[in-house]
């Protein structure tokens, strides 16, 4: 078929095209008839342009104009003029003109939609999924996307004139374990084996170094069989990372580099040249999390004094348990939380495993406070010495959970601290506050299990101060390992990394791997190591969740194209879904029931 090809976009013109003669392609977005004269807004990608059916054109072409419907994809040739002055559209970049249709082609009809493009409110996440190829029509799923590929582009072009190598590594892997679930490819060549599909390239870079790569990057596509969240999918791209002869922070500054090209060449928005850094003890104690919001402060605070100043049981025998008190100050909401909002807010601390949420507020007048309400019972005549050791003032909600165990009474008022960042509005939008979370613990002790793990994966360097304790004290070594955080979110988990297969085999064993079984799994990774492995390290921070906060979204769907909904299934080709008995046969593969 011979179409009318566009000579413009139609995103394109403006008043200085008054009079040329153009073609555009697009589709018919909004149509509206008026008085004989019908208006078509024809959409691209690139923008909206009006297009005009005057009352008086051909008797064809209002046939032809009469026919159209939403969604139709047009050629359209015609005439720019501009627009009366009354009719200028200041929200349309193209609102000064329009496009007088001399000739319109009807290239392709669509059927009735099953929800209008950009007004998709009523449509559920389901059917949009199942029609993603409309939903993406969208100007802000369009936005999103091109978004992605310029984030990508920066990357490319950050890393690249760094020396940085762009390699691939394969996407069938041996299982290995690396904290969530393998995907599993069956062997037809060999029954009863199976590939794995890579939670991340985590081996292979690291033998890309002791190739002698010594800078690598990749755009690399992860698979992990783990519950879907907002942030999670369970395929997903991280900005792969790894790098010889560095320290910590080298990669550190690396990242603050790549970010700030990232966010200048892409949004124009420019951040500080480098990010703050937190302990990982200190964002426990001061956000009950690892992945602070730091658009707000609102730090908790310490509490045990408490258990001094008051008769409160719960605080005193927290306190003598070994746990903590931790308190947190809001400010000037006394009064606009009741007792329910804060029965709401208790809900959220419960379910950190609080046993309960203490509160108190900040009455009287403002020259001599008072506590009121709550636990405040349990404080008589201590109002000054409370507000004046937490910094609060008449009209503040004070909120405490105790706990015998601290990592609840800090994890639990950190979510309530969270959640009340969201109610609050506390988070001004469009802006992006960055921060290191440094020196975590090598390990975390399974309780299931009864045994130490490791807290990111077993390839970390602990930090050297601790080499001798490995084994003795492995609680409180800490490894060389960072995560990057962004608005709440962490955005990026790298360490430096292992190179001595001693050390190596001294961590397989505290984690409880047998020799024999830590040959089996990474032997080939150790193996490596044998013949003059550098010292390296790198990271990887997760694209989709980038894109997603520089996009303001709060869901990695809104930036992938064809994501998986929340069950890890496509409404639009409706995957996972069951195979030939030829193909199960042909892959040895015979269920149980
Ligand atoms: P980690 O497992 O922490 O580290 O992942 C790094 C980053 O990848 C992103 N991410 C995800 N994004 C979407 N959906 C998921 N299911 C998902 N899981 C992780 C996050 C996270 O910060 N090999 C190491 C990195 C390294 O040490 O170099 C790794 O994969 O943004």
């Amino acid at each position: 078929m011979e179409i009318m090809k566009r000579t413009v976009t139609c995103g394109a013109l403006r008043k200085a095209d008054e009079g040329k003669t153009v073609v555009l392609n697009g589709w018919v977005h909004r149509k509206r008839d008026h008085g004989g004269i019908s208006f078509i807004n024809l959409r691209d990608r690139y923008g909206l342009t009006q297009v005009v059916v005057d009352a008086d054109a051909e008797e064809a072409l209002r046939t032809i104009a009469a026919e159209l419907k939403m969604e139709y994809c047009l050629a359209v040739e015609g005439i720019v003029r501009t627009r009366p002055d009354s009719m200028i559209n200041p929200d349309m970049a193209t609102g000064e003109i329009e496009v007088s249709a001399k000739q319109i082609t009807i290239l392709s009809r669509s059927e009735v939609l099953p929800f209008v493009i950009d007004e998709k409110t009523n449509a559920s996440e389901e059917l949009r999924l199942k029609y993603r190829y409309l939903d993406l029509r969208s100007q802000t799923m369009q936005n999103h996307l091109a978004l992605r590929s310029k984030v990508a582009f920066a990357t490319r072009q950050y890393l690249t004139n760094l020396d940085f190598l762009e390699l691939e590594t394969p996407t069938f892997i041996k299982s290995t374990p690396e904290g969530a679930r393998d995907y599993l490819v069956p062997s037809r060549l060999y029954p009863g084996q199976f590939y794995a599909l890579p939670q991340s390239p985590q081996l292979y870079k690291q033998l890309l170094m002791v190739s002698g790569f010594d800078r690598y990057f990749q755009i690399a596509r992860c698979y992990r069989d783990e519950d879907a969240r907002g942030d999670r999918q369970p395929e997903f791209t991280q900005i792969d990372i790894e790098m010889s002869f560095v320290s910590r922070d080298d990669v550190l500054s690396l990242i603050e580099g790549m970010m700030g090209h990232i966010f200048r060449t892409t949004m124009n928005v420019e951040l500080p040249a480098t990010f703050r850094r937190i302990s990982y003890d200190d964002s426990i104690e001061l956000y009950g999390t690892d992945k602070p919001e730091l658009r707000f402060g609102m730090e908790m605070q310490d509490g045990a004094f408490l258990a001094e100043e008051g008769s409160f049981q719960a605080f005193k025998d927290a306190l003598s348990a070994g746990g903590k008190i931790k308190a947190l100050v809001v400010p000037g909401v006394a009064e606009k939380y009741s007792r329910k909002l804060i029965e709401d807010l208790e809900s959220t601390a419960k379910i950190y495993k609080a046993r309960g949420l203490g509160w108190m507020k900040v009455g009287g007048n403002p020259d001599a406070p008072i506590l009121e309400g709550g636990i405040s019972k349990f404080f008589e005549g201590k109002a000054e010495q409370i507000c004046a050791t937490l910094g609060a003032r008449y009209g503040d909600l004070l909120l405490f959970v105790a706990d015998p165990k601290a990592k609840i009474a800090c994890t639990a008022l950190g979510a309530v601290r969270t959640r009340l960042g969201k109610d609050l509005h506390l988070c001004a939008e469009g802006t992006f506050e960055f921060a290191w979370i440094i020196d975590f613990p090598m390990f975390e002790w399974n309780e299931d299990a009864s045994k130490w793990d490791t807290a990111h994966h077993m390839f970390t360097w602990p930090q050297t101060q601790y080499h001798a304790t490995l084994e003795s004290d492995p609680g409180s070594v800490k490894g060389d390992l960072y995560d990057l955080v962004l608005n709440g979110y962490e955005l990026a988990s790298g360490s430096i990394r292992i190179h001595d297969p001693e050390l190596q085999k001294r961590i397989f064993k505290i984690v409880g791997f047998s020799e024999e079984e830590g040959q089996k799994k990474f032997g080939f990774l150790t193996e490596a190591f044998k013949y003059g492995a550098p010292p390296h390290g790198g990271i990887a921070p997760g694209l989709d969740r980038l894109v997603m906060l520089m996009a303001g979204e709060t869901s990695i769907k809104e930036v992938i194209a064809f994501p998986k909904n929340s069950f890890a299934q496509s409404p639009m080709d409706e995957c996972p879904s069951s195979v030939d008995q030829t193909q199960l046969d042909e892959l040895h593969i015979k269920f149980t029931e």
